[in-house]
């Protein structure tokens, strides 16, 4: 049993994770700071599990942190807290600059102090696991070879940026403090209880309202989709095999093209592709990711196991089953957001 002190674990993602790892048998502190998109409804299964501690914070509050480390000592941290969406980066950098930078920072920070305390033993085998994206890697024509961990960085977009610039303070706790630190880069992951602001749950809840489907541009722009759980069982592999100071690739060997993917929505949820509404195209728009897994598969023996047929059909029916955890947000906040978005777009 380990015990991982886990932020953002109230969030897409890191939900899933925090789920698998208590399933497990290990300790989760899920610390939170509950923006827009975290959500303790996703935890409510575990939430009076023993093995589970919920912090609400931040992880750019230091106080905090210095008192939480020392606390539960934990065997890993792992980092997903972040800003998360693109189109909210091109309206509001700043924002993703104070989280995924500076709290990026902040947190290497506090861990890096607390983990020199710790004895040898104990010390060697910390884990700082910090999560990170494709999207640092740029964009790729549709004949490039897939992006491995060799490849330049050349974010694109604010959020990008602020991922390519966390993954360096990362890299540089590691080489300049030795802080056992490990990175993974995962293409778009897809399942249930992700935000109604990406690309998928945005489809499903808007067909089964029957209200458009807004496709940037042509929709001819290519993702790299796996399915939530496999990224999270190969993080935990990460943790348990992977070595020290090296970044894994995570993806899914699953492009399609944005348009296949909302065609496919509609015809599992039995909804007319009229609903389709071509409109302006996303700023600086990055053309394809893809990810070449080699490593993590040969070093570690990590495939992905949903096959997207499978992955589109759990996480649709996970969204009708649940129109409560997603219409609970749509008729909030998030009525302003999408009426900023998407209420003044050219329909093209
Ligand atoms: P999400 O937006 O669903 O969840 C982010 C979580 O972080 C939320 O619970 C939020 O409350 C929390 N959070 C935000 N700022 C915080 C702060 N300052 N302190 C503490 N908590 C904070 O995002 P997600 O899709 O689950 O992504 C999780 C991580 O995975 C991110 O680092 C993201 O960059 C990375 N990632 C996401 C994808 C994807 O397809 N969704 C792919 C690759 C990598
Ligand atoms: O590649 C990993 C990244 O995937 C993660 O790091 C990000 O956190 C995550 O948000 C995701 O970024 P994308 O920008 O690829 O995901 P999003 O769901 O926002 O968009 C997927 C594609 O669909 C993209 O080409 C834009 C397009 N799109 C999106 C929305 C929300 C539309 O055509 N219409 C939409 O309404």
């Amino acid at each position: 049993m380990k015990t991982l002190l886990v932020t953002g674990g109230a969030g897409f993602i890191g939900s899933c994770f925090v789920l698998q790892r208590i399933a497990a048998g290990d300790k989760v502190i899920n610390l939170d700071k509950l923006t827009y998109s975290g959500n303790l409804m996703n935890l409510k299964d575990v939430e009076s599990n023993p093995n589970y501690v919920f912090i609400h914070g931040d992880i750019g509050d230091e106080k905090l942190l210095r008192k939480v480390l020392p606390e539960y000592q934990p065997d890993a941290v792992v980092n997903f807290a972040a800003e998360s969406h693109v189109d909210r980066s091109i309206v509001d950098p700043d924002s993703f600059v104070r989280t995924n930078v500076m709290g990026t920072s902040i947190l290497l920070r506090c861990v890096k102090d607390w983990w020199n305390t710790l004895e040898a033993e104990k010390k060697s085998a910390f884990r700082f696991h910090h999560i990170s994206t494709d999207e640092v890697f740029g964009t790729l024509s549709m004949t490039d070879p897939a992006f491995t961990e060799e490849t330049k960085f050349a974010p694109n977009s604010p959020y990008s940026a602020s991922k390519a610039s966390s993954d360096h303070f990362v890299r540089a706790f590691h080489e300049t403090y030795g802080l056992p630190t490990v990175i993974t880069n995962c293409s778009n992951n897809y399942g249930p209880r992700q935000f109604p602001e990406k690309l998928i749950p945005l489809m499903i809840a808007n067909a089964l309202n029957d209200k458009p489907l807004p496709v940037y541009g042509e929709g001819l722009n290519v993702r790299d989709w796996l399915y939530v759980e496999d990224h999270c069982k190969a993080i935990d592999l990460i943790i348990h095999n992977g070595r020290v100071g090296e970044v894994y690739n995570v993806g899914g060997h699953n492009e399609k093209t944005n348009i296949e993917i909302v065609k496919i929505i509609c015809k599992e949820l039995g909804k007319p592709e009229s609903l389709i509404t071509h409109v302006a195209d996303r700023k600086g728009h990055d053309m394809r990711y893809a990810i070449d897994p080699t490593k993590i598969h040969n070093e570690l023996g990590w495939l992905p196991e949903t096959k997207f047929e499978d992955g589109i059909k759990k996480t649709i029916k996970w969204y009708l089953e649940n129109k409560e955890w997603w219409e609970t947000i749509i008729s909030g906040e998030y009525q302003n957001y999408y009426e900023k978005m998407y209420a003044h777009r050219e329909e093209i």
